[in-house]
C-alpha cells in the first residue's frame, strides 16, 4: 500500500505512537496519497486505546515543503473544489489524543498548517517556518491564515502571510509559533520524551485538556470558562482521579487506567 511508503508509522509499547512523513525526493511535499495516508493513519491511533500520544515528524532533514504543487499547477476551481481536502484534515483535528510536532528544516505552506495542526510544536534549531504560498499567487488555504492569527496575532501573522518571509526556530518561538526549540539532534527524541511523559498521564484528564484548551481559543471568556469547570468536575468521577491522589499521599507513581 502506498501510505505504507510515504508514511512510516511506529506504535511503541509506552503508548507513544510516531507518524513520519517520507517523501524526501518532493520534500515531503503533501500530495493527495500522502494526505490520504495521513487521515486514514490519525483515523487509526485516535482508536487505538493504547495510544496515549502521538509524534508526528518528517525525519531529520525536513518536516513538509507544502502542498505538492505538481498537484495542483494546471487544476480548476471546480476541481479543487470537488477534491475536498478540508476531509484529510479533519481526521487530524478530530483527534482527541495530544500531537507533538517534531519539526527540522522547512515546514512551509500546507507544511507549517500541518504543524499548526498540533497541540505543541518541538522545532530543531535550523528549522524554518513559513507561508509563502503568496508568491504562487495564492493564499494559505488549510488554516495558515487563521490558526497563525490565533496563535501569533494579526501583526505577525500579516507579515508571514503577506510577504511569504521564512523565519528560523528561534523567531518562531519569539512569535509564539513554537512550543520549544532543541538542537536539530535532539527534536524527534524530545518530542518523544515528552509524548512519553504525556502517555504516562490519565488519559481522560489529558484529553478534556486538549478539548476544553482547543475549543476555548473560540469561545467567549465566560463560557469558555464554565467548560473547563464542567470538565473539571467530570474528571472527579474518574477511578484515575482517585488513583492520582491516593498516589500522591501514598508517595508512589500513579498507575493511572483511562477509567
Ligand atoms: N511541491 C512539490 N515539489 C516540491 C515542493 C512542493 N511544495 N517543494 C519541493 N519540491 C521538490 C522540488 O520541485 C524538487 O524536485 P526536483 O528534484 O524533481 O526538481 C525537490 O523537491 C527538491 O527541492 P529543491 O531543489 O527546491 O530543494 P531546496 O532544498 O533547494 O529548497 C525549498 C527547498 C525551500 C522547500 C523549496 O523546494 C521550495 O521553496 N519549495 C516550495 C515551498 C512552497 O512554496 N510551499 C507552499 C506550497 S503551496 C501550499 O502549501 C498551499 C496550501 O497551503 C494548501
Amino acid at each position: 500500500m502506498e501510505s505504507q511508503q510515504i508514511l512510516k508509522l511506529d506504535i511503541r509499547e509506552d503508548g507513544v505512537a510516531i507518524i513520519e512523513i517520507h517523501r524526501p525526493e518532493a520534500r515531503n511535499a503533501l500530495n493527495l496519497a500522502l494526505r490520504q495516508a495521513l487521515s486514514e493513519t490519525f483515523r487509526q491511533l485516535n482508536h487505538d486505546a493504547s495510544v496515549r500520544a502521538i509524534v508526528l515528524t518528517g525525519g531529520e532533514k525536513v518536516f513538509a515543503a507544502g502542498a505538492d504543487i505538481k498537484d495542483f499547477a494546471t487544476a480548476s476551481t471546480a476541481q479543487m473544489y470537488l477534491r475536498h481536502t478540508e476531509q484529510y484534515w479533519q481526521s487530524i483535528i478530530d483527534c482527541t489524543k495530544p500531537i507533538i510536532a517534531a519539526v527540522n528544516g522547512y515546514a512551509l505552506g500546507g507544511g507549517c498548517e500541518l504543524a499548526m495542526h498540533a497541540d505543541m510544536i518541538i522545532a530543531g534549531r535550523s528549522a524554518q517556518f513559513g507561508q509563502p504560498e503568496v508568491k504562487l499567487g495564492l493564499m494559505p488555504g488549510a488554516g495558515g491564515t487563521q490558526r497563525l492569527l490565533r496563535a501569533i496575532g494579526k501583526f505577525q501573522t500579516m507579515l508571514l502571510v503577506l510577504t511569504g518571509k521564512f523565519i528560523g526556530a528561534e523567531e518562531a518561538k519569539q512569535m509564539g509559533l513554537v512550543s520549544e526549540v532543541v538542537e536539530d539532534a535532539n527534536t524527534i527524541e524530545h518530542a518523544v520524551e515528552l509524548a512519553k511523559t504525556i502517555a504516562g498521564f490519565s488519559p481522560i484528564a489529558v484529553q478534556q485538556i486538549k478539548e476544553v484548551t482547543n475549543l476555548g481559543q473560540d469561545m467567549s471568556l465566560q463560557a469558555a470558562l464554565s467548560l473547563e469547570r464542567k470538565a473539571f468536575q467530570i474528571l472527579f468521577d474518574t477511578k484515575d482521579q482517585k488513583e492520582g491522589v491516593n498516589a500522591f499521599f501514598e508517595k508512589r507513581p500513579a498507575r493511572y487506567q483511562g477509567e
